[in-house]
């Protein structure tokens, strides 16, 4: 496996490898490695000839005052990670070599990015959907992967490719968890024993919303503030947002609309985001 700094390495790489016939696959991250990181590897791996996991922790997403500093990072270890996931190549830029210190040129969905955590953190899918269509232009891969976890951010990226034609198939792999049902993150680190114990509540009232979502109709309201109580009353944080949502992310009003239930949550120093399918 290799570890790259440069784009043009990463161009040269990746032309050699298309013209032997392979498909290239690209996971895009941010590093610190969890086994949905590793979910996604396989299922790339699975789907194409050349696996490429591009770790770069990507400051334009982060505003003013989050974690962007703090955020962790292990290169090492996340190099031995992706080398018994039999990865090929691992891309991993230094911030000079992304963005030109004058650059000025960004992407901007206008949609599906407003609501939810677009709110709490206006910039972020700007930030995001930029420096994945960069990754996209960098690598040109034919697939792409990434988790459903980040429900919204896989939407953005979603209408960003059919938008603007980016001769890329993006592949969502599902939200992996600890047992007792906590999604995994790589902020997850941060959480005080506590405040860990108590976090599954947040899936726990997220999968019984799905369940009383699932055939209702009518005003979404009474649910959600049900949903509501017993999400802070079990984990004792506080929520920044409890949707239902269709698939586009907008907020709908009849509960029969309803296809995810997604929620932020701040518990301690952390702000969790879960979502669970209405069947
Ligand atoms: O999901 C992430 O880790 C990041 O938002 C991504 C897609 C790698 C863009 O920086």
């Amino acid at each position: 496996m290799r570890v790259l700094e440069k784009k043009d390495e990463v161009r040269n790489l990746v032309a050699r490898a298309r013209v032997g016939g392979r498909k290239i696959g690209l996971v895009p991250t941010m590093g610190f490695f969890h086994e949905g990181h590793l979910e996604l590897m396989r299922l790339c791996r699975s789907r194409c000839g050349l696996c490429l996991v591009s770790i770069f922790v990507n400051p334009t997403q982060f505003g003013p005052a989050e974690d962007f500093d703090r955020y962790p990072r292990d290169l090492e270890r996340d190099r031995a990670l992706a080398e018994a996931e039999s990865v090929d190549l691992i891309f991993a830029p230094a911030v000079e070599e992304m963005y030109a210190p004058d650059s000025s040129t960004v992407v901007l969905e206008n949609l599906v990015s407003r609501g939810l955590c677009g709110l709490g953190r206006p910039g972020h899918f700007q930030g995001v959907a930029t420096v994945v269509a960069k990754l996209f232009n960098i690598v040109q891969p034919d697939m792409a992967f990434f988790g459903r976890k980040d429900l919204q951010q896989l939407a953005v990226i979603r209408r960003m490719v059919r938008d603007l034609d980016f001769p890329v198939r993006v592949e969502a792999a599902p939200i992996v968890r600890e047992p007792d049902g906590l999604a995994l993150s790589s902020r997850n680190v941060y959480l005080e024993p506590e405040q860990r114990a108590r976090a599954p509540g947040l899936y726990r009232a997220l999968y019984r919303g799905a369940g009383m979502f699932s055939g209702a109709k009518g005003d979404t309201s009474p649910l959600l503030n049900e949903i509501h109580r017993e999400i802070e009353s079990a984990t004792g944080g506080r929520l920044e947002y409890l949707s239902a949502v269709d698939e586009e992310m907008e907020e709908v009003d009849d509960a029969s609309d309803c296809r995810y239930l997604a929620a932020a949550l701040h518990l301690g120093p952390v702000r969790l985001i879960d979502n669970v399918e209405v069947a």
